[in-house]
């Protein structure tokens, strides 16, 4: 009797009409283009329109993933959203989206670990389907950042954009052997790492919410530290993944990264002795999208062609709390 595992079976993403490139921000800020990119690889970002809300974002993501994979919404036991920028104090995101796809059965509720929710949410996802709570998952990756930045301040404004992304997960048995010992080609999450540490909130944090000042607040970082940890966490997490599943980093076909910085995913991949061209880099255009950076880039990556059934994927994220995480994955 084989252990049940999650299997990826659809994917799909959203990305807001309105585009801002950088000479737009130039217009209206002390920066250039030139800078932005050499800085952080970004060219532009999506912005949600007045009135789109992450729910609405999400629920286009989600319904592309589901359409994917061949499932109505109504086979969905469980709806997860990684997000920190939530339509509402409350409720959750994730029920906006459940109702906003005409679910009236299953479960949803929102995962909040900042750039990190996506993994955070698909570790979720997966648990509750090895634990055979679950059969099929919506996993989403949602974020209006540009609601809570303050856009006089061009340290931190020129670096995210808007977006959502989705996966499609649905409960399989068999495997539960590492992932290429004795040729084992599994297909599904092989397994997921996550880590937190809140003595670093200060370094990335938003300055407002309910319980302290009652406000929305603005996304406050120091870019410096936030880029020595990410690159430190993203090599640690990687490394902590390949060895779980007796792998070595080699054996890897893809490595989706959050999407924070181009600098940073370079200077992971150096670090890790991996070709630039197995790392996916998708914030040139679609900027920081926090916690829909991964599934954006999966489904580009997938949707070009890349990304092929069976290979060897490894997302990992880095982010506010600070959070950080990885999943293994054979696609
Ligand atoms: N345009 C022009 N000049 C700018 C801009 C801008 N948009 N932003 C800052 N500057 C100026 C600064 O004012 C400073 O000027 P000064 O020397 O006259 O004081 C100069 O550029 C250098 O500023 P630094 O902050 O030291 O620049 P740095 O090289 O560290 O780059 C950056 C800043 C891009 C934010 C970098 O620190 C970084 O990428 N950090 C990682 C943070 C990140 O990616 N966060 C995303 C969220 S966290 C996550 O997703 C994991």
């Amino acid at each position: 009797m084989h252990p049940i595992h999650a299997q990826i079976v659809g994917c799909g993403s959203y990305l807001p009409d309105r585009i801002l490139t950088n000479a737009d921000l130039a217009r209206q800020l002390d920066t250039s283009d030139d800078w932005i990119v050499a800085r952080t690889g970004i060219q532009q970002r999506h912005i949600a329109a007045e009135g789109e809300r992450t729910s609405d974002l999400a629920a286009h993501a989600a319904e592309r993933a589901l359409a994917d994979a061949g499932i109505p919404p109504s086979d969905v036991d469980l709806l997860i959203v990684g997000t920190s920028t939530p339509d509402d104090t409350f409720p959750a995101t994730a029920t906006q989206v459940q109702a906003k796809l005409g679910m009236t059965r299953g479960a949803a509720f929102d995962v909040q670990a900042v750039c990190s929710g996506f993994v955070f949410a698909l570790a979720t996802a997966d648990s509750f389907i090895r634990a055979g709570q679950t059969r099929t998952a919506v996993v989403i990756g949602a974020e209006t950042y540009s609601r809570i930045l303050d856009w006089t301040d061009r340290g931190t404004c020129v670096l995210f954009g808007d977006g959502a992304g989705a996966l499609v997960l649905r409960a399989a048995n068999g495997g539960g052997e590492p992932a290429l010992a004795v040729g084992n080609r599994q297909r599904g999450i092989l397994s997921t790492h996550l880590h937190s540490d809140g003595r670093f909130r200060d370094i990335l944090y938003v300055d407002g919410g309910p319980s302290s000042t009652q406000t929305v607040g603005h996304l406050r970082m120091s870019g410096k530290e936030v880029f020595r940890h990410a690159v430190a966490s993203l090599v640690s997490v990687a490394e902590e993944a390949v060895a779980a599943n007796q792998l070595t980093l080699s054996d890897l076909d893809w490595v989706v990264p959050h999407q924070a910085n181009i600098r940073i995913l370079d200077s992971v991949g150096r670090k890790l002795g991996l070709p630039a061209e197995r790392l996916i880099a998708t914030v040139d255009r679609h900027a920081n999208t926090s916690a829909a950076s991964i599934p954006l880039a999966l489904d580009v990556a997938r949707g070009d062609g890349r990304i092929k059934p069976g290979d060897l994927v490894l997302m990992e994220a880095i982010g506010g709390g600070l959070t950080w995480g990885a999943a293994l994955a054979r696609w």
